[in-house]
């Protein structure tokens, strides 16, 4: 057996995700509240005899390998590593792929470089300006610089290249760190990053994959980060995640504008807070925050630039189903920053007190144009559908419709319609950019797929029950394919097995409804599955709809026919095809 194989059959999913999520019996499965999005009613579900888990509600599915990877942002390889340990067996290190290794050098440059800073900044002559900026200026405490693990990259040419290469690094390696650069001018390195505070920028596991460093100079640019590397990429980092996790699981994820904002809203106590770094919010970045929240919140400046900076970060997010709120800092502070060292309570209530951001958007448009005048009015209307437009649930959507209708003392339909209008531009933009992507592994089912849920309750049955019903229908009574084709797998598989094992049975289906067959027997029945009796009602009751349902579809195709027939005055197809309907309507009754 692989170690992999020898992992998983050690470890019970169960137990894995129960550390994580409230876990009931329900039915032969296990159900809660999903931790990969906000909801209130559970439609989480874990297998232990499918050691998967698949939630109903957002479609995060997987083995416990995924949950981990998902939730905790590991790696597959740390998460095999942290099992394993679990699980007390002791990984054979295979060796590893050239790539992987290249990634580990990286990471280990990284950390030295970050160790090597920080002991320049807290213990060297060197770093004593730098430090003085920090404590004196910046106002953070010594406990504060450890734990953000803050540094100083001394004002010289090759400082840390030259202790680098002492300890045997070659200069190639460092330049693909990104922690030194080439000479502008002809051969040799440099340090990239020379008289500047330097913030590790540390992955979710605590890995440091790259640095920002602030001069304390005044040189340009006032910022410097880490170029994209294989172990950096810009796009899917939030600054400020790997400490704030479990606090934005909790309250909600604030986004502000850069590390320092980060660093003084923790040592303020406010701890759910990241920064994605002086880029816009990315797609990547949201998805990684939503392992954790729903519920973020974005912390604009005062000097805040206007709609079309957030425009596109409001829509990604609207995308994956976010609750968006803006906090906007007082005009009298420059940024979150200044706000938590004048007035740590302020910036407290101000996240307490952050508006939904479709009401922001309205009052900043009512206040900058006149709402009794009919250009101002136009204007207001103008400057809000590309907002609106963007919201994906109705009903917030039609809240804030009729809300600047009343403002505005326009009909809602008026503003219904041009909303209507704008979203179909806007979806047909979207539809000519985007690639396009199926949508079949986030199969989310319910009651009123009647077939589906047959198949469900027949899979979560017993035996018995199973072959009592499998019989009873025919293959072109389904009108959906993959429950036909599992019925037509299940009973070549109980003409050759003794028993029933839900595993062994999808192991014989076909590749491409495997996933199909495995959502459906993690589908949520509740409680009907530990009584049998209850099982058999209910699936006698699914049957005759199944049964009506074909008939009618068969007698809507005879009624086709017969139209034809009657056209064409063939009397003997009529006499045929009036039979036909005759004995199917029987049935319906
Ligand atoms: P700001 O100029 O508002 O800086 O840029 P700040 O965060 O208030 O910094 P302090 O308080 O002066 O130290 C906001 C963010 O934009 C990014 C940084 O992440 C910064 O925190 N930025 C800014 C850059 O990446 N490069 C720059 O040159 C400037
Ligand atoms: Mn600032």
């Amino acid at each position: 057996m692989d170690q992999i194989a020898e992992v998983k059959q050690k470890t019970d999913i169960v137990d894995i995700i129960s550390g994580y999520v409230d876990l009931k019996k329900s039915g032969r499965n296990y159900k809660g509240l999903c931790p990969f999005h906000s909801e209130k009613t559970p439609s989480f579900m874990v297998s232990q005899e499918l050691q998967l888990y698949k939630c109903f509600g957002c479609g995060e599915g997987g083995d416990v390998f995924t949950f981990l990877e998902k939730i905790e942002g590991y790696d597959f390889s740390h998460a095999l590593e942290v099992l394993a340990d679990r699980a007390g067996i002791k990984l054979v290190k295979s060796a590893p792929a050239k790539d992987t290794s290249k990634e580990k050098l990286i990471y280990e440059i990284n950390e030295l470089t970050a160790l090597f800073y920080h002991k320049v900044l807290t213990a060297t002559k060197a770093g004593k300006p730098a430090l003085a900026y920090l404590r004196d200026k910046r106002k953070l405490t010594l406990d504060t610089i450890k734990v953000f693990q803050l540094g100083y990259s001394p004002d010289t040419w090759d400082t840390l290249l030259k202790f680098l290469t002492k300890k045997g690094y070659k200069a190639t390696d460092l330049e693909a760190a990104g922690v030194i650069v080439t000479k502008s001018s002809g051969t040799g390195y440099i340090d990239k990053f020379r008289g500047r505070v330097m913030f590790p920028f540390s992955d979710v596991s605590g890995r440091i994959v790259g640095f920002s460093g602030r001069t304390i100079s005044d040189r340009k640019p006032k910022y410097l980060n880490s170029p994209e590397t294989l172990v950096f990429h810009k796009s899917n980092f939030l600054y400020g995640l790997d400490k704030g996790k479990i606090a934005i699981k909790q309250e909600g994820a604030v986004f502000v504008e850069g590390p320092m904002d980060v660093i003084s809203a923790y040592q303020a106590g406010i701890k759910n807070v990241v920064a994605s770094s002086g880029t816009s919010l990315t797609e990547d970045q949201l998805r990684l925050i939503s392992r954790y929240t729903k519920n973020i919140t974005f912390c604009f400046d005062s000097d805040f630039a206007g709609i079309s900076a957030i425009k596109r970060a409001i829509s990604l997010a609207e995308k994956q189903h976010f609750d968006i709120k803006v906090a906007m800092v007082p005009e009298k502070y420059k940024d979150l920053d200044e706000l938590v060292h004048e007035d740590t309570e302020l910036a407290k209530q101000l996240f307490a007190n952050a508006v939904v951001i479709y009401d922001f958007f309205l009052v900043a448009a009512l206040k900058r144009h006149q709402k009794t005048d009919p250009l101002g009015k136009k204007n207001i209307v103008e400057e809000l559908l590309p907002v609106f437009s963007q919201i994906t649930s109705p009903i917030v959507r039609d809240h804030y419709v009729e809300k600047l209708s009343q403002e505005l003392n326009v009909k809602a339909d008026i503003i219904r319609s041009l909303l209507t209008n704008r979203a179909q531009v806007a979806d047909y933009e979207e539809f000519k950019e985007a690639p396009h992507t199926s949508t079949s592994d986030k199969a989310v089912f319910s009651k009123s797929s009647y077939e589906e849920y047959f198949l469900a309750l027949l899979l979560q049955s017993n035996v018995d029950i199973i072959r009592s019903f499998l019989y009873k229908h025919h293959q072109e009574d389904f009108a959906n394919v993959a429950v036909r084709e599992t019925l037509a797998a299940l009973k070549t598989y109980l003409h050759n097995a003794e028993t029933y094992n839900v595993e062994a049975f999808i192991d014989t289906m076909n590749v491409d409804f495997k996933n199909f067959v495995r959502d459906v027997y993690l589908w949520d029945v509740g409680s009907i599955s530990e009584n049998s009796q209850n099982i058999v009602k209910e699936l006698t009751l699914l049957s005759s709809r199944i049964e009506k349902k074909a008939a009618r579809d068969k007698i809507t195709a005879l009624a086709k026919k017969l139209k034809l027939a009657e056209a064409e005055n063939n009397v003997e197809a009529i006499k045929k095809l009036s039979e036909g309907i005759k004995e199917l309507s029987e049935k319906l009754l």
